[in-house]
């Protein structure tokens, strides 16, 4: 008999996830996102499975201390069946959700490893690696996919494969990895991948506001919507989610609501370790998601953007969000204006997914 998934928020609503983010989805940053309306789910960054690997750490820790009341799913990147197997059985002694395996990650320096989207070239070898963890995960076993590498040729063929070996819930990035992060999204193969997958399917891949979730949930007819990049611009948009799915007004956030949430991701995220200036600049990478709905000129993030200190930083926040503090924070990025590097090229270098390198 297979494991009921974990109830959500509002019981007999779609669901809601927070996507898996490296260096983004920490225990601070969950800790965060739950204050201002937790998802139903979460999902760990990915742990890396490796013959010398051990799960790492500071992603135990968002297992281990997290209050924020909803589940937190554990993400597994790796091909080698016998390390994959090891460190499931090891993240299964700590208080998981469930185990989820990346077939998504599109950085060039991982999928030639043949591991994450990598992956997708290779079916077969999916199979096995599903059939080895379905064998040893006695409760939830998932999976979040993009759509094909270079095309969606082995789409059809690893949702038979999900299929098969009993996945739990399968959340489908609409993209093929060979078009990262920003390319349009095809939610018509993520409706595909409803019809014909057995589990519940969450719906990934630019679902910017609430209306935006409601309207992919008509179009692809999923389970539920996992929200990445947007989450981060607005940690609003589940609790959001949650009102316009039950018939009421969406809330509206106010630029001083922008601010207590800038307040409260600094000091969160602070680390002893860490010195001021290299504090300011992780900063920065959230602010260039949250910059996109302040201004439709791009003001915040230019003058953000120069920032050298704390004192810096929050004086101009002060002059951005507090000179008119009850004007509207725009709940869909303001068009154009992007969040830097806006060009999106593989960076053959980096070995992750880092917020460096993906903008929106
Ligand atoms: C900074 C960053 C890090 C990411 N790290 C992971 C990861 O560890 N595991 C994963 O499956 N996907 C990862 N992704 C992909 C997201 O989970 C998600 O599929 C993608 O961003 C599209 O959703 P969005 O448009 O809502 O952001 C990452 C994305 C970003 C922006």
């Amino acid at each position: 008999m297979s494991t009921p998934l974990p109830a959500p928020l509002t019981v007999g609503q779609p669901l809601t996830a927070l996507a898996p983010m490296q260096d983004v989805t920490d225990l601070a940053f969950m800790g965060v996102i739950a204050h201002y309306g937790a998802p139903d789910y979460f999902f760990t960054e990915f742990f890396r499975v490796h013959a010398q690997s051990r799960p790492e750490k500071h992603i135990l820790r968002s297992i281990d201390e997290n209050a924020t009341g909803r589940p937190v799913f554990a993400q597994l990147i790796g091909e080698d069946l016998g390390h994959l197997a090891r460190t499931a059985e090891e993240l299964l002694r700590h208080n998981v959700a469930g185990i989820d395996l990346n077939l998504g990650c599109p950085a060039p320096k991982v999928y030639k490893k043949n591991v994450g989207g990598g992956l997708l070239r290779d079916p077969e070898r999916i199979g096995e690696i599903l059939a080895t963890l379905r064998a040893i995960v006695p409760g939830l076993f998932t999976v979040k996919m993009r759509i094909g590498f270079d095309d969606t040729t082995p789409f059809d063929r690893v949702l038979e494969l999900v299929n098969e070996h009993r996945v739990d819930l399968l959340s489908v990035h609409g993209r093929t990895v060979k078009e990262m992060y920003r390319s349009e999204v095809h939610y018509d193969w993520i409706a595909h991948a409803v019809a014909r997958a057995r589990c519940p399917v969450l719906a990934n891949g630019n679902i910017t506001s609430a209306h935006k979730a409601a309207t992919v949930l008509t179009d692809t007819r999923a389970a539920g919507v996992m929200i990445g990049r947007h989450a981060i611009r607005n940690p609003w948009i589940f609790s959001q989610c949650r009102e316009l799915l039950s018939g009421q007004p969406v809330s509206r956030i106010t630029l001083a609501d922008v601010h207590d949430y800038i307040q409260r991701l600094y000091h969160a995220t602070l680390s002893p370790s860490l010195p001021e200036r290299d504090h300011v600049n992780k900063m920065k990478k959230y602010l260039n998601f949250v910059g996109q709905g302040v201004d439709p000129t791009g003001a915040f993030l230019y003058d953000m953007r120069r920032a050298e200190s704390e004192r810096g930083l929050f004086g101009i926040c002060d002059q951005h969000l507090l000179t008119d503090p009850t004007r509207n924070f725009s709940l869909e990025p303001y068009p154009g204006v992007i969040a830097r590097p806006n060009c999106e090229t593989p960076d053959g270098t980096a070995d992750g997914c880092s917020l460096a390198t993906i903008t929106a």
